[in-house]
């Protein structure tokens, strides 16, 4: 279904939803041997349905909600992309592609996966508020974030930058990784009565080669991004929640237009170990481990998807 009205607009309840509901990841269908279906259900109830499914080794059957921030296009697109292939329900939030939002949703929805688009600004406040709230009543409480919304400018050297510049750059890389993964631990942590759940942030090799010439601004806000990732990962490791960050390379996407060099890809390929470019599905590959049971012991890193640079 499509959930796409600006998050100005305060909700029209989504039809033919259930929030809360367990799920059978494979099938789609409620499993009513276990709990009943109804149409909202404590968190504490989903607690205890997740101890006995801990205890009978099927953690596997928990329905399984992903968030990803600036799913509309790039990394984010093909995150969403794979994450409902491996049986997530996806919110590709976004803040104004809506044909393209729309187009994947239709695209995942169609193959069988459930999803929704909700637009909103994640260096916004109420728009992030709203976002979690809408996909609270769609799809159940977010059990997984990829914080991957991010921006940046024209290229110029740090002499010519503005405030109104830095302050852009800060809210959406810093300021919404900070609101989502706010509103994503109100539900996730079992301080809160959640059941756990795995953040990925999105960094960036800039944060350790500093975009000289190009961007500080946007490496600075990456950086802060890393500090972010490491601190909250251990502030809410006992909560059952872990927190990783991918710090890609040099990604084919659409972002090094905004910074006025839509050619960028192959001018820097040259100076990768590789001697390439990365490809969107190579980073969200790596997102969906980190998210997945199969990175269970880890939390706090930062993984370099760069091709050695
Ligand atoms: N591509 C690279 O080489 C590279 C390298 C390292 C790190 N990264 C990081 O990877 C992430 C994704 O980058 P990308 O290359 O896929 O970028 P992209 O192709 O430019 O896509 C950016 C996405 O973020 C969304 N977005 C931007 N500002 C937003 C806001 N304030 N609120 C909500 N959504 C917003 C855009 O939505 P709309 O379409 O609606 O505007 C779009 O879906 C970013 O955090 C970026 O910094 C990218």
């Amino acid at each position: 279904m499509i959930a796409d009205r600006p998050m100005s607009e305060p909700g029209i309840e989504p039809s033919g939803v259930v929030a809360g509901v367990y799920v059978d990841s494979v099938s789609e269908e409620p499993n009513n041997d276990l709990v009943e279906p109804t149409a909202w259900r404590p968190r504490f109830v989903l607690s205890a349905t997740r101890q006995i499914h801990m205890a009978m080794g099927r953690e596997d059957l928990l329905k399984k909600v992903m968030v990803v921030t600036g799913g509309s296009r790039g990394i984010g697109a093909a995150t969403a992309r794979l994450g409902a292939a491996r049986g997530y329900a996806v919110c590709v939030n976004y803040r104004q592609s809506e044909a393209a939002a729309r187009s994947l949703v239709q695209e995942i929805v169609s193959g069988g996966g459930q999803a929704i688009a909700v637009a909103g600004d994640v260096g916004c406040e109420p728009d992030v508020v709203a976002l979690f709230e809408e996909i609270d009543r769609a799809l159940g409480p977010v059990t997984a974030l990829v914080n991957n919304a991010g921006v940046l400018e024209r290229q110029m050297r740090v002499e010519h930058m503005d405030a109104e510049r830095l302050t852009r750059v800060l809210a959406t890389n810093v300021t919404g990784s900070f609101l989502c993964a706010r509103e994503a631990i109100r539900r996730m942590s079992t301080r809160h009565g959640g059941q756990g759940g795995a953040i990925v942030n999105l960094s960036s090799a800039a944060s350790r080669l500093g975009s000289a010439n190009e961007y500080v601004d946007y490496a600075a806000a990456k950086g802060a991004i890393d500090t972010f990732t490491i601190g909250l990962a251990r502030e809410v490791a006992a909560e059952g929640i872990r927190v990783n960050a991918v710090r890609p390379g040099v990604i084919d996407t659409e972002i090094h237009a905004a910074g006025g060099e839509p050619g960028r890809v192959e001018r820097v390929k040259a100076s990768v170990p590789m001697q390439r470019g990365g490809e969107a599905e190579e980073v969200a590959r790596s997102i969906l481990w980190l998210l997945s049971e199969e990175a269970s012991y880890s939390t706090g890193a930062l993984l370099d998807i760069s091709g050695g640079r």
